[in-house]
């Protein structure tokens, strides 16, 4: 059965489907109304999925996840992703929180030291690139890692991460988060098949179009990306909301066959190499 439910965005009325009654998760990475994974938590409550927020301890303090906990009825267990011990006692508490194993897990993580303090590509800290890869790629194995070894995993959850075409393609001023996200994908397929044999858990990355959030406003030129990524797709970028109802659909029963996959969410940009749109405009300089 369907009911409509008051929509948070522009007062709009969605209907909600119940796809995700009974089920319950974690989702990590809401920081501000903004995030793609704060609009995923609105959505999975409204269809009636339970889960218990995360983020590293120092966003608890920058962001407002308080007043999503409030609203969605969750409890906040910080982790700072990278870290394994806070990972294992975020798995367990919430288990125990949500009184049961986990159907679903959203890893909505992204940072690069180098980006947010703008060195060129050709000047990268080291350090921090090591740092980039641990908390936007590495992290996602650790979260899996851990839910494998606690066992918190029920049979045929849904695990997803997001990603960005910069994996594929270059972007400037991008930096080494596109190999970050490379290598997120490329767990997303090696973990993929260890979980779809161990317990038919799916394991999948969401490459979704530019967003404006506080991520994505750290790149260097990112209006231009939006424009750019705008103009080249013919839907027109993908909005954080969109996302989310492509990550609760992840969530949901109708896509259990789905695993191992980079899911483009972007407006058909990945699969565009003109449009007339485009054209158009570089017909008139
Ligand atoms: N915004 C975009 O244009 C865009 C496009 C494609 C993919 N993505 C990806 O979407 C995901 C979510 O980003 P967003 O755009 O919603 O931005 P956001 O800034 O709202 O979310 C990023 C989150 O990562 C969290 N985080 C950073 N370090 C962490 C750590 N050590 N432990 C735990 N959490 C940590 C932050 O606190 C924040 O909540 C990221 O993986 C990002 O790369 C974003």
């Amino acid at each position: 059965m369907s009911i409509f439910v008051r929509s948070n965005f522009n007062n709009w009325y969605r209907m909600a489907y119940n796809l995700l009654k009974g089920k319950k998760g974690i989702i990590f990475g809401a920081l501000d109304e903004k995030s793609i994974a704060w609009k995923t938590a609105e959505i999975i409550r409204q269809e009636g999925g339970e889960f218990v927020l995360t983020n590293a301890p120092i966003a608890m303090r920058l962001g407002k996840i308080s007043e999503l906990a409030e609203k969605t009825g969750s409890e906040i267990i910080p982790a700072d992703a990278t870290s394994v011990p806070d990972l294992e006692n975020l798995v367990s508490k919430s288990v125990e929180v949500l009184g049961g194993k986990l159907d679903f897990i959203l890893h909505s993580i992204g940072m690069s030291p180098n980006v947010r303090k703008g060195k060129p590509y050709g000047d990268l800290n080291y350090e921090w690139m090591l740092k980039s890869m641990d908390i936007s790629a590495i992290s996602f194995h650790k979260v899996m890692q851990t839910a494998e070894k606690l066992d918190a995993m029920n049979e045929w959850g849904s695990i997803i991460a997001l990603s960005y075409i910069a994996a594929q393609r270059t972007y400037p001023d991008y930096s080494d988060m596109a190999q970050a996200k490379a290598m997120l994908e490329s767990i997303a397929r090696s973990y993929g098949e260890r979980f779809g044999q161990l317990k038919n858990v799916r394991v999948n990355t969401i490459s979704q179009s530019p967003t404006m959030t506080r991520a994505g406003r750290g790149v260097g030129g990112f209006d231009a990306f939006l424009k750019f990524a705008k103009k080249m797709s013919p839907l027109g970028n993908a909005s954080a909301e969109e996302c989310a109802n492509y990550i609760t659909i992840m969530f949901s029963d109708f896509t259990r066959m789905v695993t191992m996959q980079n899911l483009m969410h972007d407006g058909g940009f990945s699969n565009s190499g003109m449009t007339q749109e485009m054209i158009s405009q570089l017909m008139e300089q």
